[in-house]
């Protein structure tokens, strides 16, 4: 699956001030690809993930998946394009309060209506790989950062989407931890073509990374 950003601008109006947080942003990631998107803090890193996955609109221009025009997508639609092939690691990671480690990672099975036999099978073979499996009856507010943000990308993993977009994915995790989820996620890439890209200050995400893309004030610089 390949995302596209067509002359993408986005704006945000707070009181009388308007932020420029994408500035005519062109650029195309392709299926396979493991991309590192790297610039400083209010770059514009987050906004140009969510406008790729879908998550919200931008002011001008176009965002395209393969060779459908997100604007044209129905509200269904777009549900079915985040929920069956968008993988997505926030920031801030989203996790569900109320739901205990295993909830929160089975919920987008539970969203695509797999047997709970299934669900259970893959939830728990997932939790052991981000390591996990003895938190899985635990609320998520009762674990470390680091245990929350493999919550999150668990939950990314879980559907086995087309495309992972992640969000700072290692930036709470001790070194030992961010190679091993880095390890797995390399091996989605590698093996099974899973699209990778990754906003990060991590210079161990960057050194794995296929390509750099470089992002300053809203604006783009590939290579
Ligand atoms: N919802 C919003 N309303 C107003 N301004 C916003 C909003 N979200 C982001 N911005 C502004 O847009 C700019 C880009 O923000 P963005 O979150 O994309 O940066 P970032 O590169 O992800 O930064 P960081 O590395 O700190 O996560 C910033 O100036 C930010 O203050
Ligand atoms: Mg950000």
């Amino acid at each position: 699956m390949s995302i596209t950003l067509k002359s993408v601008s986005k704006e945000y109006r707070l009181g009388q001030t308007t932020v420029h947080a994408l500035r005519n942003v062109s650029l195309e990631i392709t299926q396979g690809e493991f991309v590192a998107l790297v610039g400083p803090s209010g770059s514009g890193k987050s906004t140009a993930l969510q406008l790729m996955g879908a998550l919200d609109h931008p002011s001008s221009g176009e965002v395209w998946v393969d060779d459908q025009a997100v604007n044209q997508l129905n509200d269904r639609e777009l549900a079915r394009l985040r929920r069956d092939r968008i993988g997505f690691i926030f920031q801030s990671f989203n996790l569900i309060p109320v739901l205990s480690v295993f909830g929160n990672v089975e919920l987008p099975l539970v969203l695509k209506k797999l047997p709970k036999q299934e669900r259970q099978e893959k939830v728990q073979a997932m939790l052991e790989r981000v390591g996990l499996a003895d938190r899985a009856q635990h609320k998520t507010e009762e674990l470390s950062g680091g245990q929350r943000q493999r919550v999150a990308i668990a939950r990314a993993l879980i559907t086995t989407p087309s495309i992972v977009l992640s969000d700072e994915p290692t930036a709470n995790l001790d070194s030992k931890t961010g190679e091993e989820i880095l390890d797995l996620m390399q091996r989605l890439n590698q093996q099974d073509r899973v699209t990778l890209l990754f906003a990060t200050h991590d210079p161990n995400i960057v050194a794995r990374a296929k390509r750099v893309v470089s992002i300053l004030d809203g604006q783009i610089r590939d290579g």
